[in-house]
């Protein structure tokens, strides 16, 4: 069966056979525990040396922690939830008028993850925009409702600073120069999915969204409270991250892996849904430019006497990305020298 937006008013009983997964691949709630550890990194505490380390202590160890006084203002993320919310609400035949599957589109409303390339479907509707020049690509964004084009653009740019200011943080940690991430990855792009979970019949049958690591360099995701569904696997099991308030969630992608010549490893993460609560998140990711090489510095190099990974471009890496479907594994694995 065709995959179709799920967020299109219907009320489901059961879960059409498209999206069950098979008994051995299946989320078992039972087994999953809360994240009982997850970091919590302040960066407004004025100790930049403490923040390095608590950055670096976390990308090493956890591969995502979680920011608190992040300079993102709370209203921007409120209104950010606010117009997602309002958005999915729209009439279907509205929405419809931004739907593809087509990776290569700018804006586009989809389902699932790659509904053409998988064959179970998964649970989850989204918006993904390209976010970064704002001016070049604002313009196609959703007009209804009439607020998002202002709100969402305003949350972008904020949310590109606190990234740029991660990114550098990240960069000490490892021991490069501050700029050293931010110069070699070009002018970055900045893509954004607005995920929307509708209410599921019988959750434990299926994903909001398989296991699966980023493709790019950084994703900061703000997850809506009052409802949880990220997962991280940590140790070999999977823990939910409940939603801190006034917190993001930030994972390393595979763009970090491969730079830091995998001294830190691209977080493996899902979302499970639930049947009472449809939920949001926002996820914001930041790409290194199309033409940028990524390859790990020497520093990096010398200390390890090899490079994991041969040197590409992020555009090579990003259709190979997209010729896939989420299940395939770890794309960089194909990157391996
Ligand atoms: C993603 C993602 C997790 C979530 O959009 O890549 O992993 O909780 N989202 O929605
Ligand atoms: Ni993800």
């Amino acid at each position: 069966m065709e995959a179709q937006l799920i967020s299109n008013g219907l009320r489901y009983s059961t879960l059409p056979l498209c999206y069950v997964r098979p008994e051995p691949d299946r989320p078992r709630p039972s087994e999953s525990a809360e994240y009982e550890n997850a970091p919590v990194i302040d960066l407004g505490c004025g100790d930049r040396q403490f923040i390095v380390q608590q950055i670096a202590a976390a990308c090493k160890n956890y591969g995502f922690f979680q920011v608190i006084n992040h300079g993102v203002a709370k209203e921007t993320t409120e209104k950010m939830l606010e117009v997602a919310g309002e958005f999915f609400g729209l009439p279907v035949e509205e929405k419809m008028k931004l739907y593809s599957n087509d990776p290569s589109k700018t804006t586009r409303l989809s389902t699932s993850s790659n509904p053409q390339k998988e064959k179970i479907h998964n649970w989850r509707d989204y918006l993904r925009l390209h976010c970064y020049p704002l001016e070049k690509y604002a313009n196609e964004w959703p007009s209804n409702p009439p607020s998002f084009k202002e709100t969402v653009g305003k949350y972008c740019r904020e949310v590109r600073g606190l990234g740029f200011r991660l990114q550098e943080a990240v960069s000490e940690g490892l021991g490069l120069d501050k700029d050293h991430i931010n110069n070699s990855l070009g002018e970055q792009g900045q893509h954004m999915a607005i995920n929307y979970y509708p209410q599921c019949p019988e959750p434990e049958l299926t994903y909001g969204l398989p296991a699966h690591t980023d493709p790019n360099t950084l994703t900061i995701l703000l997850q809506e409270m009052n409802v949880t569904g990220l997962q991280l696997l940590k140790d070999g099991k999977w823990l939910t991250v409940r939603p801190f308030p006034n917190a993001f969630v930030v994972n390393i992608g595979d763009q970090l892996q491969a730079l830091s010549n995998s001294k830190y490893k691209s977080t493996w993460h899902r979302a499970v849904v639930n049947s009472h609560k449809p939920r949001i998140s926002v996820a914001s990711f930041l790409c290194p430019n199309n033409n940028a090489i990524i390859k790990a510095p020497k520093q990096l190099i010398e200390e390890e006497n090899a490079s994991f990974y041969r040197e590409f471009t992020y555009a090579e890496y990003y259709d190979k990305f997209w010729s896939r479907n989420l299940d395939e594994g770890h794309c960089l694995e194909l990157f391996k020298k």
